[in-house]
């Protein structure tokens, strides 16, 4: 199904990949089931006693800080006859009660049913199989808390490899911490999920998808908003998309044509935001020097940590992940991370973004979802015209941030998890 020839440069993916049901199964089995899959960011149970619930991978699952304060990933589903012990979203609960017949648990996932004698015999739960049943895998990264179905896969930092790096130049935006602001944006798209994937890290795509909210900056902010602070420590060497390995990749440009609350300023924000700017630039460069601070404040960073975590660091920065439910329909959430020692006015600023440009009713995302389930119907002629092409760039020694080798990255993982490519 996927196909690269590097003497001819051309990249070739079968668009029944998009489309088959065996080939969802198969991802199921050999991606979703043994690849470290995101689940939530630590702020989102910042108390002991905390909770929230969410379907990860396929599974319902039930994420818990116990009165120790320590995390637990439990299946939501109860050790009885299967109910979802917790419905809510999210709370604060020192257990979880089964509305079915009633069983309990502990937020440490112990068993914590009152029975009659008679009714069970001695030992019941002797040797715990009554209690809530933990997800196999639980780790952290800096605080993003990612599950593996898995017992036997590798550990999370191995698994993330120099991708590590490049989420590090999100999660140093402050020396105090990230934390997510706001909710959860939850939509659906009737597309294939990897066609989400490669829209992600699709530089290709930006200024003819989203002419609107280009001309709307323009208009609305004058022509200035679009004139890019140019940093005399950061060289073009930086531009360009990198293979982080294990199908994770990056694409990063930079100076930002748009402002970024993290450190880089826009006319629009005036004076006072201009100060700002300076002096949230100013700690990024103790921090970290010249270079690395004006990375971290002035380039944008669109990345895929495989199979299904997007993490957008761009005028806003956004944690996306989805699921297949089917060959062409996906369930997507996603959520704005932010320093935490945020001025409540750039705190504005940068929900406006994320709502203006990311949000499911923003300039962009709707975009994108018109284009992607535009290629889905367009895959009904899969049959006769089967196949995508994902060459651009492939011949030049220094890839453009619009190139396709993010996304042929990407690929290269999928087919060869799936057994499914060929190298001429
Ligand atoms: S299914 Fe939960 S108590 Fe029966
Ligand atoms: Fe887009």
């Amino acid at each position: 199904m996927v196909i690269e020839r590097s003497e001819a440069h051309e990249f070739l993916v079968s668009r029944t990949a998009f489309v088959d049901p065996s080939v969802l199964d198969a991802e199921r089995r050999e991606i979703f089931d043994r690849c470290w899959l995101y689940l939530a960011h630590i702020s989102e149970i910042p108390q002991a006693n905390d909770f929230l619930t969410r379907s990860v991978g396929g599974r319902e699952l039930l994420l818990a800080r116990d009165r120790k304060k320590v995390i637990h990933a439990f299946f939501n589903t109860c050790p009885h006859r299967g109910a979802m012990v917790e419905r809510e979203k999210s709370g604060n609960k020192l257990g979880f009660q089964c509305f079915y017949h009633g069983w309990a648990f502990n937020n440490n996932g112990g068993f914590a049913t009152r029975y009659r004698r008679g009714d069970y015999p001695e030992g019941f739960n002797a040797d715990g199989c009554k209690n809530l049943t933990a997800v196999p895998r639980l780790e952290e990264y800096r605080g993003l808390l990612f599950v593996n179905f898995d017992a036997s896969a590798p550990p999370l930092v191995e698994y993330l490899g120099p991708a590590a790096a490049y989420i590090n130049l999100v999660l140093d935006h402050s020396a105090e911490g990230m934390e997510i602001c706001g909710g959860t944006h939850e939509y659906s798209i009737k597309a294939n999920w990897k066609l989400l994937v490669e829209n992600s890290i699709d530089g290709y795509h930006a200024l003819a998808t989203h002419s609107t909210y280009f001309d709307y900056l323009t208009e609305h902010l004058g022509p200035e908003t679009m004139v890019a602070e140019r940093s005399p420590h950061v060289g073009r060497h930086h531009d360009g998309p990198f293979d982080l390995g294990n199908g994770h990749a990056v694409v990063s440009s930079g100076p930002s044509p748009w402002g970024r609350p993290v450190a880089h300023w826009i006319p629009a924000w005036g004076d006072v935001g201009k100060a700002e700017v300076e002096r949230r630039r100013a700690q990024l460069h103790e921090r970290f020097g010249p270079e690395r601070g004006d990375l971290i404040a002035s380039w944008n960073r669109n990345m895929i940590i495989f199979p299904n975590l997007v993490i957008n660091d761009i005028m806003a920065v956004t944690l996306r992940t989805f699921y297949p439910l089917a060959p062409d329909l996906m369930n997507v959430s996603a959520w704005a991370l932010a320093p935490t020692d945020e001025t409540p006015e750039f705190r504005g600023y940068r929900l406006e973004n994320f709502l203006e440009f990311l949000g499911p009713g923003g300039f962009a995302t709707p975009d994108d979802q018109e284009a992607l389930e535009s290629c889905q119907r367009g895959y009904r002629n899969a049959i006769n015209a089967g196949w995508n092409d994902i060459s651009k760039g492939m011949s030049r020694r220094h890839f453009h941030g619009d190139d396709e080798e993010q996304m042929r990255c990407f690929w290269r993982e999928w087919a060869k998890r799936l057994g499914e490519g060929t190298r001429e």
